[in-house]
């Protein structure tokens, strides 16, 4: 027994100075990414399937029907946040609405060691990663529970697919429009219909030809009148007035009334209009006509 805990007291000496080294290395970043905790990581948990080097080309890639993704394809991943990859690797690919192929690491992996394989996996990336190029995912109290997990952070973020080409109304007509089925069945016929829940949901919404009920985010009340066209037309940025929607997982809207701004108007102070306010609409006409613009102040132009 005594001899045993000895081996075992050790073997944690040992492996304890190993971790030392190990940090060490990571540490130094000039250090070769032979050498990193996170390549060692990979190799045992990930390559089989992801590829040696990342690629997606591991031995058992060929039978899953969504395929491991090339990790190492910058275009995609550099702006992917770090938390993104911690959530689908620890939680799996349905964290994230992708296909369960993915499977959760959670109990053999912690996420110091998740974070050193993301740091590892940068080091692949092709074109480069920069520090400045992923923006954190944004989250948003209250936003509601769709009938989809449809991701706005893969589509607009990592697949950068353009905002218009979705609701491609906002440019000529006073909505903007959310895509029809068949517009998401022109990728997802293909894309995930074979393993990914969420996508064969699309599938059965075109099977019984109904329009997915899709929850609505940003609204004014109905006695108000807001046209997109002349805003986009105007070169107004869709992220100015909703945010960085290609940073979000679930689409919300932080709008309407606030204790905290009634208190502090209250008391004198003047807070910036909170969103979707009339207050709101009328600073940012009053600053576009300072700089020669025409936007409407009369009641009328907004309450028809
Ligand atoms: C059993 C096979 C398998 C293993 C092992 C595996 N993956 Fe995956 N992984 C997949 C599949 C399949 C997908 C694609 C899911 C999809 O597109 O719906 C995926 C997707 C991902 C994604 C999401 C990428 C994207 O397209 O947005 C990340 C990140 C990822 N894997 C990282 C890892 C890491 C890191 C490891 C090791 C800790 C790992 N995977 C191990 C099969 C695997
Ligand atoms: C231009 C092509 C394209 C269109 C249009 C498109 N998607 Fe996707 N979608 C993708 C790609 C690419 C992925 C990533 C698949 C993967 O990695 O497994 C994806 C992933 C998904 C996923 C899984 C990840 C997530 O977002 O949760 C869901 C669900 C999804 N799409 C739903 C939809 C719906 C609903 C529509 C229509 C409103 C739609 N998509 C339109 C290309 C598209
Ligand atoms: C692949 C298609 C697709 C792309 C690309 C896309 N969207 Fe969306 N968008 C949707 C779908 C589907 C919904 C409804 C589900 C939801 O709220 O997430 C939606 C919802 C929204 C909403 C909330 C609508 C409401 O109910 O108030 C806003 C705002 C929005 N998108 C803006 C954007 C912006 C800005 C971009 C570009 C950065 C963008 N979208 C890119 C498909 C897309
Ligand atoms: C000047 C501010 C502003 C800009 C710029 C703007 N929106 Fe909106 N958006 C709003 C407001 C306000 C609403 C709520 C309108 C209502 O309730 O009638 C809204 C609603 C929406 C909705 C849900 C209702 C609908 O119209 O279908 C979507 C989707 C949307 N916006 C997408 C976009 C996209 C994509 C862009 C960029 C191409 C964009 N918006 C640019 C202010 C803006
Ligand atoms: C980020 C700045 C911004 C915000 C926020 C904004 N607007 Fe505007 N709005 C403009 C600009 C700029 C124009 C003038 C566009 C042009 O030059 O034709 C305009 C024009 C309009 C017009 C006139 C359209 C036409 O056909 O001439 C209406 C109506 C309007 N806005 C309503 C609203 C309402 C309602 C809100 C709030 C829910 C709002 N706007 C929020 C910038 C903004
Ligand atoms: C640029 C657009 C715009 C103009 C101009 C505008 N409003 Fe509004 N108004 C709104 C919007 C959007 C709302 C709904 C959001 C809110 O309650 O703040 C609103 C709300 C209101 C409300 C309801 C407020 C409440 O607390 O329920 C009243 C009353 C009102 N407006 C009166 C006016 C009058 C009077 C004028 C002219 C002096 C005017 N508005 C000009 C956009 C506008």
């Amino acid at each position: 027994m005594a001899r045993r805990a000895s081996v075992l007291a050790a073997v944690a000496v040992v492996a304890a100075t190993v971790v030392l080294v190990l940090r060490g290395l990571a540490a130094q970043p000039a250090a070769p990414a032979a050498t990193s905790p996170g390549k060692a990581l990979y190799a045992t948990h990930c390559g089989v399937c992801h590829g040696e080097s990342g690629l997606g080309d591991g031995a058992s890639a060929a039978s899953f029907p969504s395929k491991p993704s090339n990790l190492t394809d910058g275009r995609r991943f550099n702006q992917l946040p770090e938390d993104f990859f911690v959530n689908v690797v620890l939680n799996g690919g349905p964290a994230e609405g992708l296909s369960p192929g993915m499977p959760p690491f959670r109990g053999n992996l912690n996420e110091e060691q998740v974070r050193q394989i993301v740091a590892y996996l940068r080091t692949l990336a092709e074109p480069p990663f920069s520090e400045d190029d992923p923006r954190p995912i944004v989250t948003i109290a209250g936003a509601p529970r769709q009938p989809i997990f449809f991701s706005h952070l893969i589509h607009a973020g990592s697949y950068r697919i353009d905002c218009q080409y979705c609701h491609s109304d906002a440019r000529r007509s006073p909505t903007a429009g959310v895509p029809s089925v068949e517009k998401c069945m022109g990728c997802h016929k293909i894309i995930g219909a074979q393993d990914n829940p969420e996508i064969r949901k699309i599938h059965q919404y075109w099977e019984k030809r109904e329009p997915i009920p899709w929850v609505r985010v940003f609204k004014i009340p109905e006695f108000t009148y807001f046209p997109h066209k002349p805003h986009v037309q105007a070169g107004l940025p869709c992220q100015g007035c909703h945010g960085d929607i290609q940073q979000m997982r679930v689409v919300g809207a932080r709008t309407g009334p606030s204790l905290v701004n009634d208190l502090q108007n209250l008391i004198g102070l003047r807070p910036a209009s909170r969103p979707l306010t009339m207050g709101w609409c009328v600073d940012c006409h009053r600053e576009q006509n300072a700089t020669g613009r025409q936007a409407p102040l009369d009641c009328v132009a907004c309450h028809h």
